[in-house]
């Protein structure tokens, strides 16, 4: 039966207390981690969000009905304690904050009792995610739970209040808003009054924010929720958080100045990390040809190496091929990897082959100079030493090659070169390397589409010295864009924007909307242009990917109070869930069965 509390106030989380405060009388109320009965002698761990304290209940000390009481708890159950603080008469726990006191009961209530849970409710839980998800209110009672919740919500109070020192506007867009074809596949959400019609969930604040500069707003931010229809990842959610934000009157430096000092103010706040400013810059071109990424972990070396010139002319035909026909041949040097058994070494070629290569081509150079090497049959021995020189390496190196046009290069070696780094234990939690990469492409070539896609968003200024390529060769005009990048994740991207409305004109044109097209989708934008707009420029970071960076945490999940798996649910609740007929008519719908017919399910 559950007992009031009526009559009990809290004074201290259980954490909270500390030697300062024995011979106290506090009331505690928290959860029972667990209860230990030494005949006689109960003990009692309660744990809240701060943490643990041990309740002792003893006979001579404590009435017998009280310890009878004690030793009946089970774990999970809620309880209210009213006690004094006494320094403890057993050994200290070196374990807990608040190892070397406890709380002697006077009064001991159980407000509410709990089934067996399904799983310890404890820290470094090794249960399954999905049942953690399932039982979510349990598993976010861990204590590393509790501490990913605390520091996800610090990080949202530090940036309110710099932002706001620095002259932002927090200021809410609408959530419903109308679909644009650009981007990831939007979430749909039919309209009851206009049957037939849907608003679209926004996959960013993205042209709100701009309409809030037209507007005078001249800085905005917001901590809004996106939703993006996507497969999902580690770091992807369907509906995810970003730090959203836009500025007026500014270039892509002012952007960067404050965003670092945001960072800075941040890691050192919540982690005690100092962020060096300014933050190391890299072109997006520099960031392909060195690490064959656009978002370089910079942790580490293992740089690639163009070695193209060098095996031009070799006999070697898949090296010679690549040269022939416009790719690439580089390769990566893992240090001290040339003793690799040949099992492994296969296995990073099947690796290479998941991400497009057609082989991995390798010299395993051995400790006494000797080579082992899946090609050295094709080339002069002249040629082996070149290559070899040219990639740096000496005895015991393991050299991995890729051959091909240039973009399967870059994909196969950059993700190689970071399978490596976690195979050779070179990556550290602990270390924050952020990096920003700008001039990124304008625009890229999309194979499904047969026409050209922003690489960032249509909005997107192109850098002015490259706006006379815009109609000969599109693929070569770089943008004013930039992503702060940080141990190989991007945590965040933005652009200055386009604001002449003929630029944006002729950015819709190389997309290939039709001037109607893009006024149907964007004419509220193109119009507020009309009407005197500020230069502007902006930037959103990734809340969550922020959050389990700093937690030290593989995944957004485990930073997100409800996430949702990789279907696309949600364990708990079971979103996404069939709706009553009589919903679907409200809104004019039917669905369709499998096959195409329509079913009026
Ligand atoms: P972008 O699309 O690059 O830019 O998104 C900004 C940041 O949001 C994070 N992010 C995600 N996080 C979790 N799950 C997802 N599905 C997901 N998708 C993106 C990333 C990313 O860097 N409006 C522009 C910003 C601007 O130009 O100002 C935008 O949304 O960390
Ligand atoms: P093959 O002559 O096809 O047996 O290939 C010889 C070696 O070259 C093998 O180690 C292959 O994995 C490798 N290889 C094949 N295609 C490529 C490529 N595109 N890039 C790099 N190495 C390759």
């Amino acid at each position: 039966m559950a007992e009031s509390m009526q009559g009990l106030k809290r004074t201290h989380r259980c954490a909270e207390l500390s030697a300062a405060n024995v011979d106290e009388q506090v009331t505690i109320m928290g959860w029972v981690q667990k209860n230990r009965n030494k005949g006689g002698l109960v003990f009692v761990d309660v744990r809240d969000r701060s943490g643990i304290i041990q309740v002792v209940c003893e006979e001579g000390k404590t009435e017998a009905a009280l310890i009878e009481k004690a030793a009946r708890l089970r774990s999970e159950y809620v309880v209210a304690v009213r006690g004094t603080v006494k320094k403890r008469s057993g050994a200290v726990n070196e374990n807990l904050s608040t190892g070397g006191i406890e709380v002697v009961p006077e009064e001991l209530r159980v407000l509410s009792e709990s089934e067996t849970p399904p799983f310890p409710i404890e820290e470094n839980s090794k249960t399954k995610e999905e049942l953690r998800l399932k039982y979510r209110y349990l598993d976010l009672r861990r204590p590393d739970m509790q501490r990913n919740l605390l520091m996800r919500s610090k990080v949202a109070a530090l940036t309110r209040q710099f932002l706001a020192e620095e002259g932002f506007l927090e200021i809410e867009t609408p959530i419903l808003i109308g679909s644009t074809p650009e981007g990831a596949r939007d979430y749909l959400v039919p309209s009851r009054i206009h049957q037939g019609h849907f608003y679209a969930l926004p996959q960013s604040p993205q042209l709100f924010k701009q309409i809030l500069m037209c507007s005078g707003c001249d800085r905005y931010f917001q901590i809004a929720k996106c939703f993006r229809d996507e497969d999902l990842r580690a770091d992807r959610q369907p509906e995810f958080t970003q730090i959203d934000m836009e500025l007026s009157f500014v270039d892509v430096d002012d952007v960067i100045d404050v965003n670092e000092r945001l960072l800075a103010k941040l890691f050192w706040e919540v982690l005690g990390v100092e962020v060096p400013l300014p933050i190391p810059r890299m072109t997006w071109q520099e960031a392909m040809d060195r690490y064959g990424s656009d978002k370089p972990d910079i942790r580490f070396g293992m740089e690639l190496h163009d070695v193209t010139e060098v095996v031009r002319d070799c006999e070697f035909a898949v090296f010679q091929g690549a040269a022939a026909t416009g790719g690439s041949v580089r390769g990566i040097n893992a240090k001290g990897q040339g003793q690799m058994p040949r099992k492994k070494i296969d296995k990073l070629v099947d690796f290479a082959k998941d991400y497009g290569a057609k082989g991995l081509a390798y010299i395993a150079i051995q400790e006494d100079g000797s080579v082992k090497s899946s090609f050295a049959k094709f080339m002069k021995e002249e040629e082996m030493s070149a290559l070899i020189q040219a990639m740096e390496g000496e005895n015991g190196d393991l050299l991995l090659f890729a051959a091909d046009q240039n973009k399967v290069v870059w994909d196969v070696l950059g993700a190689l070169r970071l399978e490596l780094a976690r195979q050779m234990g070179l990556l550290c939690k602990d270390e924050f390397k952020f990096l920003w990469v700008t001039e990124f492409p304008l625009l890229e070539w999309s194979e499904d589409q047969n026409r050209y896609v922003a690489m960032h968003h249509p909005f997107t200024m192109p850098m002015e010295e490259d706006l006379s390529y815009i109609d000969t060769e599109p693929g070569r005009v770089r943008a004013k864009a930039y992503d702060i990048v940080l141990n190989g994740n991007e945590i965040g991207g933005g652009s200055v924007r386009i604001f002449d409305p003929q630029i944006q004109s002729k950015m819709f044109e190389v997309l290939g909307f039709t001037p109607e097209q893009a006024q149907e989708q964007f004419g509220f934008l193109l119009t507020a242009f009309k009407y005197g707009v500020p230069p502007h420029a902006g930037l959103a970071y990734g809340l969550d990917r922020v959050v389990m960076l700093m937690a030290k945490e593989e995944s957004i999940r485990d930073v997100i109070a409800f996430p949702k798996v990789k279907d696309a649910s949600d364990l708990m609740t079971d979103a996404p869930t069939p709706v009553d007929k009589k919903q679907l008519d409200e809104l004019g719908i039917s669905i369709k069965e499998e096959g195409g017919t329509d079913c009026m399910c």
